[in-house]
């Protein structure tokens, strides 16, 4: 076990550097859009600024070549003035003298947000020199930035190899929701994979079929095992160079006993006209595309789900965006929402969904990582939660 905040001792008037991801969207007024990943990490800053620390915070924002002032973390630093009672400040500098006379005039109690980690040179690559030059920043080393635990870079991974550190209470939160998945999940686990693209998904997809005892398929990608399988597909998004990949896991799939559960019916439009209109089929004529799931799937897919003790959930079942092609996402969303097993959803576009469906009071976690959940879910481990030293017990 990673030791957390909560193992620390005497922390008043040391100098915490705390990495959170703070990759936020930010519209061209400097609006912040979702502030989901800000808020989960209030409770680390928070507990920091209780026990009188002088808290100076990392963070990335998007992915910047240099510096680039719609990139700036300025806007997070005035949405965090609202919602701290306490001093907080903003170092626009990059210069690390200016930088660390900030961080002198930081008070116990109080927090400094540094600006954007991308616009340091050498912070993608792990500079050792970034590295040492932002270790001399602080006294103690927390990381709290689970969306990006997968970034081996200088403010995520260099900087813990060089400072005593320990997780921040979101990480905490995140391993304790993931890691039953990756070690020990309750059965029957049920994995929810979709979205348009097998390929994006296929380290994720190879991995679940070993953990899963079921895996659910929707969304685009699932044409593309349709089409290993024989099925006529018609126009519908189909990676050709996917298609052995699909043959593979569906053959792991058989040989471990797991279930594949494929759609046996569609929303489809006819993608030769201007206006398409939509239909259900059984099976997908030329000149159709699939957009969604039709009523049958959802039936079977809500049918599996209902069983489950664990489930995970990554990907829209159709173009949900569009309200004509929403309703299987929202039902099966649905469905896990009133699962009475454990449910874990991760990705942006399935947060989004939840939001949209306004799902999230039925779901047990919402995890703020994208591709970190992902790789946490492939290789059962993250190189930036791997270098935080373990808790002596
Ligand atoms: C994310 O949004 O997934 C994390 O913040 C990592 O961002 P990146 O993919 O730009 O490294």
């Amino acid at each position: 076990m990673k030791r957390t905040i909560k193992d620390l001792v005497g922390l008043r008037g040391k100098t915490v550097l705390l990495r959170t991801d703070f990759n936020v969207p930010i519209d061209e007024n400097g609006r912040i859009m979702d502030i989901t990943r800000i808020a989960s990490s209030l409770p680390t800053i928070k507990y920091l600024i209780k026990q009188k620390a002088k808290v100076v915070i990392l963070s990335h924002l998007g992915r910047p070549k240099g510096y680039d002032v719609h990139k700036s973390l300025w806007p997070v630093a005035m949405f965090l003035k609202g919602e701290l009672r306490c001093g907080v400040g903003f170092c626009h500098s990059l210069s690390f003298d200016e930088i660390k006379y900030r961080v002198s005039l930081v008070r116990e109690g109080s927090v400094l947000l540094l600006e954007n980690t991308r616009f340091f040179e050498g912070e993608e690559s792990c500079d050792m020199t970034l590295s040492k030059k932002l270790a001399s920043l602080g006294d103690i080393y927390v990381n709290d930035a689970f969306g990006t635990a997968h970034r081996r870079n200088a403010s995520t991974f260099g900087v813990a190899r060089i400072l005593p550190n320990a997780i921040g209470l979101l990480m905490e939160k995140e391993l304790k929701a993931i890691s039953p998945i990756v070690d020990e999940p309750k059965r029957p686990f049920v994995a929810v994979i979709g979205g348009a693209k097998v390929s994006s998904k296929l380290k994720v997809l190879k991995s679940i079929i070993k953990k899963a005892d079921s895996l659910i398929i929707g969304g685009a990608m699932a044409y593309t095992f349709l089409k290993a399988q024989g099925e006529s597909i018609g126009e519908s998004l189909v990676e050709e160079d996917m298609v052995d990949d699909c043959l593979e896991i569906l053959e792991i799939a058989k040989s471990l006993g797991k279930k594949v559960l494929l759609p046996i019916d569609h929303i489809v439009a006819d993608a030769s006209t201007k206006k398409p209109s939509v239909k259900e089929v059984k099976t997908i004529k030329e000149n159709m595309t699939g957009y969604d799931i039709g009523a049958e799937t959802i039936k079977m897919f809500a049918k599996e789900i209902s069983k489950a003790k664990q489930i995970f959930w990554n990907g829209p079942m159709g173009k949900y965006e569009e309200a004509r092609f929403s309703e299987g996402t929202c039902e099966v969303g649905n469905a896990i929402a009133n699962c009475k097993g454990f449910t874990v959803v991760g990705g942006g576009d399935t947060l989004a969904a939840v939001n949209q469906f306004e799902l999230g009071d039925g779901i047990d976690f919402m995890s703020t990582g994208g591709g970190a959940t992902m790789e946490f879910i492939e290789q059962g481990r993250l190189p930036c939660i791997e270098v935080i030293q373990e808790k002596i017990i």
